[in-house]
């Protein structure tokens, strides 16, 4: 069965499999063999930098702003790790642009198997757990594979702006609306 989870040491050689094999997405970018193994002799700070709360959170645009309340989880199945995903459930003037309330990825080798679109469905269910009704996700106009995710959950295209990310181009802004 398909669940979130926190960040576990039970699935970290699964994880550092999955970077190996160049797992990514904004909060995890693709980190050199080096930094791979740091990680996999202490996973524990790695871990817990994730989901640590309160300070600064620098973006982007590279204007510090305090961190928003949210969670960041990993997507497994019984005994491998498959994806993750960051939920954000407070917005700020950078987010409410160009991030939204959810950033995902999942690990290559397992794409094009619906994974996105689940793990998405399962950060729907987190934010309306804390209250969430309108979430807002993004995701670059050349993401076809993403975007087509977002709305196979119901997403709403409401504009495309310049991308702020590594990529450029255009970023399509979309909404969700949870209904009870
Ligand atoms: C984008 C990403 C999350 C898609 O994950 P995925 O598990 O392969 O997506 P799914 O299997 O749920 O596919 C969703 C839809 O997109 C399609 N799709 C997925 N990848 C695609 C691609 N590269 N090209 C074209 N279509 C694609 C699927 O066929 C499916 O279409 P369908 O609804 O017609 O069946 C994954 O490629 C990834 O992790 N990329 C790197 C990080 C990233 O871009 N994250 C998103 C922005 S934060």
């Amino acid at each position: 069965m398909l669940r979130l989870i926190l960040p576990d040491t039970r699935y970290l050689a699964s994880y550092v499999a999955a970077m190996r094999e160049g797992f990514e997405f904004g909060m995890c970018p693709i980190l050199p063999e080096d930094e791979i193994k740091k990680i996999e002799a202490d996973p524990f700070d790695h871990f817990e930098g994730y989901n640590r709360h309160g300070g600064m959170f620098t973006p982007t645009d590279g204007i510090p702003r305090p961190s928003v309340q949210h969670n960041f989880y990993w997507l497994v199945d019984e005994k491998d790790f498959i994806g993750a995903i960051s939920v954000r459930y407070e917005m700020n003037d950078f987010l409410e642009v160009h991030a939204g309330h959810i950033g995902y990825g999942i690990r290559p080798s397992m794409r094009r198997q619906g994974h996105a679109k689940k793990i998405i469905a399962l950060g729907l269910k987190k934010l309306k757990e804390r209250g969430v009704t309108r979430v807002l996700i993004t995701a670059n106009e050349e993401n076809l594979g993403s975007w087509k995710a977002i709305e196979a959950n119901g997403g709403v295209l409401e504009s495309k702006i310049d991308c702020i990310f590594d990529k450029g181009g255009l970023s399509r802004r979309y909404w969700i609306t949870l209904k009870d």
